[in-house]
This record gives structure tokens, sequence and C-alpha cells, in this order.
């Protein structure tokens, strides 16, 4: 187990979950870093007494500095390099990855030179620059234990047998429209959209869970934390969200991690691996379960969740320009300003529109992430 983590993103649901796994688990928290949420920022600094924190917004950053002025904490600086000095703080063990959206790249990157174990939660990072996140990771030797519960589980299940993985059987409950037409969907709000069947969740992310694009990241997630080939990687659709995900090994054993739906466990098996702790999570009652569905998705119905297949294939700067142009997309449907069914429409046009690199450089990817907000914003908002 870890004895400190940094947590990038403290305010939002991923971070707050994680600071609570910290509370009862003991595990100093020197450094944190947020957006705006001042109140809860200045909340968390009673808590944990950190060394060091940021707010983003200039705004808030300035709210900050004058609540803590004369306190002995350090205030960082407004952007990215507030976050950038957070990931990289002096002392910690680890650094929770908890923002939301492609701005955790740099951290992240920062915090795997500094030698973090990093609980990855930001599947945006991964997405963008997997093979340069992974690359850097392993030359680094910094271990990336993943957050998302779906990668937690095949972690879990392929434990010291990654050269016998034959399949990943990544699973999905199908967001609250699954089986809607794409004329049922043509009115669906932003209420109804971050409104999840099984999990709560940060805004960004239910969104995506709706229109399966969230899988879609995960599927492009998963083939860079665990080397696997597009082909080796099955979506299945599983209502319950009770099987988080499974491995098929060479020998045809499947090997799945169950669950109730509680990202409590995920974020404290991140902090405490290779040990296991108890009172992570409320217990499973298998028997209290009606059955277990699975099947195939209708990629008809997911377009969104076809398209980010599409750009696991062609790779490149294709997954980079699809999350950045999802991301500014997601952000205008959730501000009322486009349809939800335009948010797979915009993001395939600046698929379309933005020039493919086939293996670009980290400032080529950010470039890329630029050009595709840009892209929406001049067309759609
Ligand atoms: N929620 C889940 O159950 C879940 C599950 C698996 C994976 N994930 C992944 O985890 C990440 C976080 O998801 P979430 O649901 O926790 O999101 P969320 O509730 O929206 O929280 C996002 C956090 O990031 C901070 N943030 C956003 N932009 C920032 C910036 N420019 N600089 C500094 N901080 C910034 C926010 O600060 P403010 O609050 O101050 O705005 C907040 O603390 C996402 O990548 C998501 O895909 C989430």
């Amino acid at each position: 187990m870890v004895n400190s983590t940094v947590i990038l993103g403290s305010t939002g649901s991923i971070g707050r979950q994680s600071a609570a796994v910290c509370r009862r688990l003991g595990i100093r928290v020197p450094a944190i870093a947020a957006n705006r949420n001042v109140g809860l920022l200045l909340k968390q600094v009673e808590d944990f007494a950190p060394e060091y924190v940021s707010a983003s917004d200039p705004g808030a950053n300035r709210e900050l500095r004058e609540a803590l002025s004369g306190k002995g904490v350090t205030v960082g600086p407004p952007g990215e390099e507030g976050l950038r000095i957070a990931a990289a703080w002096p002392g910690a063990e680890c650094v929770v990855t908890a923002v939301s959206g492609a701005v955790g790249l740099r951290p992240t990157l920062d915090a795997i030179d500094a030698g973090r174990r990093i609980a990855l939660a930001n599947k945006e990072t991964l997405v963008c620059a997997g093979a340069i996140v992974m690359r850097r990771a392993r030359e680094r030797g910094a271990e990336i234990v993943p957050v998302d519960s779906e990668h937690s589980a095949i972690f879990q299940s392929l434990s010291g047998r990654r050269g016998e993985l034959r399949r990943i059987l990544l699973t999905g409950s199908g967001g609250p429209f699954r089986g809607w037409s794409r004329e049922q969907t043509a009115s669906v709000t932003p209420e109804q959209a971050v409104r999840h069947p099984n999990w709560s969740m940060g805004a960004k992310i239910s969104v995506d869970s709706a229109t399966m694009m969230n899988k879609g990241l995960e599927f492009i997630e998963a083939m860079h934390l665990f080397s696997a080939a597009p082909d080796d990687i099955e979506v299945l659709i599983h209502p319950e969200s009770v099987v988080h995900s499974a491995v098929e090994l060479v020998d045809g054993s499947v090997i799945a991690q169950l669950g109730v739906p509680d990202m409590a466990l995920p974020i404290q098996y991140a902090l405490t691996w290779p040990e296991r702790r108890p009172g992570a999570s409320e217990r499973l009652d298998l028997t209290a379960l009606a059955g277990l569905h699975f099947m195939k998705p209708d990629l008809e119905k997911m377009p969104c969740l076809a398209l980010a297949m599409d750009c696991a294939r062609r790779g490149g700067n294709a997954p980079a320009v699809m999350s950045a142009a999802n991301e500014a997309a997601v952000g205008l449907f959730l501000s009322r300003r486009l349809g939800y069914n335009e948010i797979y429409g915009s993001v395939s046009a600046a698929l379309g529109s933005i020039g493919f690199i086939a293996e670009p450089s980290l400032d080529e990817i950010i470039e890329s992430d630029h050009e595709a907000r840009e892209f929406i914003k001049e067309n759609y908002a």
C-alpha cells in the first residue's frame, strides 16, 4: 500500500471518493489540485493538511490564495502549471489522476517522470497519447494501476498472467438509452443524459456513458494498458454492471472480477496494490441477483462506440482528435448549445477535417487536440 498520494481533481466524483479512501486507510495527501470548487478545496485543506493546493481557474485561484494567506499552505499558480507542480510534488508515492479531459496529459507525464505510481482514472490521457505515456512509464519504471472499474477488473483478473491473455471481455451497462433509436435520442436533455442507471459520476463521463463514447474510450485505454490489439478486445453489454470485465486466457479459461457498482473498490485497490484491505465496498450478494445478462453491442444504435473502435484501429492522432472533439461537443451539449445526436456528427466531422498523423509526437498530439476543439467551436458553438 502507498503511504501518501497526490490527488489531481480532488473535488470531482473520483477525487472525493479517493479522498474518502485515503482518510479511511490513513494515507497522507500532501498535494491536491482542482479547477473551480474553492469551497471544497478549503474543506479538504482542513481535512488533510496538505502542503500544496492549486485551482486552475484564475478567479478561483485568487480566492484560494486570499483564503489561505498566512496559513502555511503553498498555493500553486493557476492553469496547467498548478496541476503540474502538484503532480510532481516531492515526497508523494502516488498520484491519483482524477481530472476530467486531456488536461490530465502533461501532469500524468510529470508524475511518471518523478517516478510516482499512477492511480489512473483520467482515461483521456491514454486515449490521446497512450503510446507515449506507456513508453515513458516503462522507461521510468513507473507503475500504472488503473482506477476505471473495467480496467481494474482486467488488471485484477490478469494478475501474473499477462503472457497468457487471449482476449479481453470489456463489459458496459449500455447506459440509460440502451435500445433507443436515433429518433428517440434526438430530444435527450443534459438532465436525462447525466442520470446513469448504475453509476454516479461526473457530468462529462456520464454523457459519454450515455452515448457509449465512454466504452470506446475504454476500448482504446485497454489496448494501451494491456498491450492488446483491437481484435483482442470484445465489448459486451452487461446491464447489471456486476461483472466489471473479464479476460479469456489461452487455455479458454475466463476469469472475471465481480462486485457491486462502487468506485471505492477500484480506487482503493489502485492505492493498496498488490495488497488488499477490507472495507472498500458493500459486499456482493450473488443470491440477490435476478440474473446476469451479456449481449453484443448494436453498433448501429451506438455510433460513438463504432467511431471510437474505428479510431482505435486507425491509431496515430485519430484517438486524440476524437477525444478532444468529443470533450468540446459534450461541453456544448451540457450547456444546451448542441443536440444529443449532434455529438456523434460533430466528432465524426472533426475527424474528417483534421489531417491524419500516423506517428504523432507529443507536440503534434497537443496540436491535434487544439485543432479539434477549435473545429467544434467554429462549426457548432
Ligand atoms: N466518475 C467515475 O465514476 C469515473 C469512473 C472511471 C473513470 N473516470 C474518469 O476519471 C476522470 C474524472 O471523472 P469524474 O467523474 O471524477 O469527473 P468530475 O466529477 O467532473 O471531476 C473532475 C475533476 O477535475 C477537476 N478539473 C477539471 N478541469 C480541470 C483543470 N483544467 N484543472 C484542474 N482541475 C480540473 C475538477 O475541478 P472542479 O470541481 O474544481 O471543477 C474536478 O475536481 C475522468 O477522466 C473520467 O473519465 C471516472
